[in-house]
């Protein structure tokens, strides 16, 4: 009988090692190495079941493709699957390609099983064959969450499994156009032996299920578990497997969530999706800026709108600040959405190219409503928040910003200048501060369109921060604090 061989793989980057380390050599990870047994020899008869499963799943006799003339190719043969669901679409490219394998990643909780279910209910109802085939919840458990969703066809297939091997027969069967797998991580084949969710099971069962989908010319939508660090949890192999890797992320505490292409083969990376989680499901966000902007307070210091553009889709966002005096030591400098080194890189610029005094202060900042803000173009509203709470000065309300800012104070260029402001319009701001250069690019194109495009929104030429501290110090609405020496500490008993 052949030894059976062990190899200890990499549960955060698939790397294989003949020994056991403490730390992967080639991703750096520390205690990620698993002992696995690698396609280990069976009893006779389970094997030979097995490999006919296996056979049966994968398939395709050798030989039976033939190239092609690129010329003789046409792609428009097998239009794409629209999901019924708007804001997926939008993210897809206008919906699943058929053979298509797409992975869908996110937190626990974060709503990935209900987004599943329902479009796979959706699609269903639109007459196609679906499969869903779920290795974490009951049947009875996936009925009680489909009872929650609307719009659900009676005719979804559910099955419970955590082999794959077993998916053979239904899927031979029914020749399902979509087939969701959730989780890929609690699916595992016979063929090894290691337990499932690990990179040696995870890699081989999507291996095997994609080659079934791209034989039989089906979706094969796979559900991801995230670790704590972001990645799709183990398998950074499974990105290269799949066709369209999808990030659904958010702040649990909060209800909307962003639906990102972090790779997609048929369409842009662009695109994002914006969804509500609602007693009933997912709801679209067809207009997120008006669900950002809901909770603001336009009268405190420290807040600065922001029109910032993901994808070809603007989003006004509002970025907060609060500067204290620092009680002792090193000042604090917290952020919440937004990148620390960026913060403390703009603070740096304040305290420096403005008569901003930043030093001795504590510093908090973040994005609310739970957003991420990465786009350099929010660098000028970032700065103003934080020197609108210094200087207890609260920004006009009908005022947004933008403009990336340069080590030098100074503004530069961001794109789409259009859109932005068009959507800050459409949500009622009238000035926003942009930078000079885009100011100029402007006005040029408003007077070659003539009267008739003119904007109800009036932008603001910046050079440099400096500036856009004086104009704040012009236009500003003092604020009383809050706390003081004229607030009574505590009333004598
Ligand atoms: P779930 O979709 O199971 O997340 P995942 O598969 O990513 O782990 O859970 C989503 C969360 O959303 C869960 O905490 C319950 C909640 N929820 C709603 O608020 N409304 C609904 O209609 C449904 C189905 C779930
Ligand atoms: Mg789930």
């Amino acid at each position: 009988m052949a030894k059976p061989r062990t190899i200890h793989a990499c549960q955060a980057c698939g790397a294989q090692h003949s020994r056991w380390h403490g730390r992967c050599p080639d991703c750096g990870a520390w205690d990620s190495l698993v002992e696995e047994n690698f396609a280990a020899p069976r009893a006779s008869g389970a094997a030979a079941a097995r490999s006919e499963g296996l056979a049966r799943l994968a398939g395709a006799a050798a030989g039976d493709e033939k190239p092609r003339r690129l010329s003789e190719i046409d792609h428009d043969a097998s239009p794409r699957i629209a999901t019924g669901e708007p804001e997926l679409d939008r993210v897809l490219g206008g919906g699943f390609v058929p053979g298509s394998v797409v992975l869908l990643g996110g937190d626990p909780g974060i709503g990935k099983s209900t987004l599943a279910l329902q479009l796979a209910g959706r699609l269903a109802a639109g007459q196609r064959s679906v499969l869903y085939v779920s290795g974490e919840e009951s049947a009875e458990q996936i009925k009680l969450r489909a009872e929650r969703l609307p719009g659900l066809g009676p005719s979804l297939q559910v099955l419970t499994t955590t082999r794959v091997e077993s998916l053979a027969a239904p899927i031979a069967e029914l020749a399902p156009s979509v087939v969701v797998v959730d989780s890929i991580q609690t699916i595992a084949t016979d063929a090894i032996e290691s337990a499932a969710g690990s990179v040696a099971q995870v890699r081989e069962s999507a291996a095997l299920l994609s080659a079934t989908a791209k034989r039989l010319g089906a979706v094969l939508l796979l559900i991801g578990h995230v670790t704590k660090d972001g990645q799709l949890a183990g398998p950074r192999v499974l990105e290269h497997l799949v066709d369209v890797v999808l990030t659904f992320e958010g702040d649990r505490a909060h209800a909307f969530r962003l639906l990102r292409a972090v790779k997609n083969r048929f369409g842009s990376t662009q695109e994002i999706g914006v969804f509500q989680m609602a007693a009933h499901g997912l709801e679209p966000v067809a207009n997120p800026s008006e669900l950002f902007l809901e909770e603001r307070s336009t009268r405190a210091p420290g807040s600065c709108v922001v029109p910032l553009l993901e994808g070809t889709r603007p989003m006004l966002v509002e970025l907060q600040a609060l500067v204290a005096p620092a009680p002792y030591g090193t000042p604090r400098r917290t952020t919440l959405g937004l990148e620390d080194a960026r913060v403390a890189l703009l603070l740096a610029v304040l305290d420096r190219r403005s008569p901003v005094d930043l030093l001795s202060q504590d510093v908090y900042a973040k994005a609310a409503g739970g957003v991420r803000v990465a786009e350099p173009a929010a660098d000028l509203a970032i700065a103003l928040a934080i020197a609108s709470s210094r200087l207890e000065l609260a920004l006009p309300p009908d005022t947004a910003a933008m403009g990336e800012l340069g080590l030098g104070g100074e503004l530069r260029r961001v794109s789409r200048v259009d859109v932005r402001v068009a959507e800050a319009a459409r949500l009622g701001f009238r000035r926003v501060l942009v930078p000079a250069v885009c100011e100029r690019e402007w006005r040029s194109r408003e007077s070659g369109a003539g009267s008739r495009s003119k904007s109800e929104c009036e932008l603001i030429p910046i050079e440099e921060i400096a500036q856009a501290i004086d104009w704040l110090r012009d236009h500003g609405v003092r604020v009383r604090p809050a706390r003081g020496p004229d607030v009574p500490s505590k009333s004598p008993s």
